[in-house]
């Protein structure tokens, strides 16, 4: 049975949604206990943080709701790894890291490290990441038709939030997968990577 805690990190249109919902229904199905999950929150938490990006609140205040939201779903995500279960989160801290990292640009010393100093002593490790990578023009393609683009979503942006993400992935928790392929595809590779890096040691 696998347990541990995998997070879902890429752009916006990057297929972490699809991948981490096909990657559940096929875990479940070979009999694991999984629990997927997604950040922002649905708590009032996650209320507050879409309400700061639609009214702009700043960057600061911003990345601060980010970090509660999290602060408080991570009492959850705990609750179910203790019940030995593989949680799925569809974004986790990488995302405040490489968002908030591009957002606080200007505004304090070295954004990134500035964020891990803030939530690296309470925020739980994630086991695996699996980064989808995919060029910003074509995330960007794939969500087009959404009813409403929000800030993030704006071309320049993403692009300093990938070279963010990449600077990131250099950490071995990470996995990065080509996310420009179809998502059956991406969803095996992603399948086997949780797989082989959750395999509990053989007993010898
Ligand atoms: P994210 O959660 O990263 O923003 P989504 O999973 O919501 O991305 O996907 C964004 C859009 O792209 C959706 O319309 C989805 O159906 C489509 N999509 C997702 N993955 C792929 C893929 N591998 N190939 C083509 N389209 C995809
Ligand atoms: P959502 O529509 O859920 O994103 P997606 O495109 O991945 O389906 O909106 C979440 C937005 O919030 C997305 O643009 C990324 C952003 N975000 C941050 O800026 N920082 C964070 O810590 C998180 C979790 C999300």
């Amino acid at each position: 049975m696998l347990t541990g805690f995998v997070t879902f990190e890429g752009i916006d249109g990057s297929g972490k949604t699809t991948v981490s919902r096909l990657v559940a229904e096929s875990l479940r199905a070979k009999g694991h206990r999984v629990h997927l999950t997604i950040e922002p929150t649905k708590s009032w938490l996650g209320d507050a943080v879409r309400r700061a990006y639609d009214d702009d609140v700043g960057a600061i205040a911003e990345s601060f709701l980010f970090l509660a939201d999290r602060a408080a779903h991570l009492t959850d995500i705990r609750a179910h790894l203790q019940n030995r279960e593989l949680v799925l989160c569809d974004r986790y801290a990488d995302s405040t890291y490489a968002y908030q990292g591009a957002r606080l640009e200007g505004l304090v010393k070295d954004p990134i490290h500035f964020l891990q100093r803030a939530s690296e002593s309470w925020a739980l490790r994630p086991d695996v990441t699996i980064l989808l990578r995919i060029p910003a023009e074509l995330a960007r393609k794939r969500i087009e038709g959404r009813p409403r683009l929000i800030r993030f979503e704006d071309l320049a942006l993403l692009k300093k939030v990938a070279a963010n993400y990449d600077r990131l992935a250099r950490s071995r928790r990470f996995v990065v997968l080509d996310g420009a392929r179809s998502a059956e595809a991406v969803t095996l590779d992603a399948i086997s990577a949780i797989e082989r890096r959750l395999k509990p040691p053989r007993k010898r």
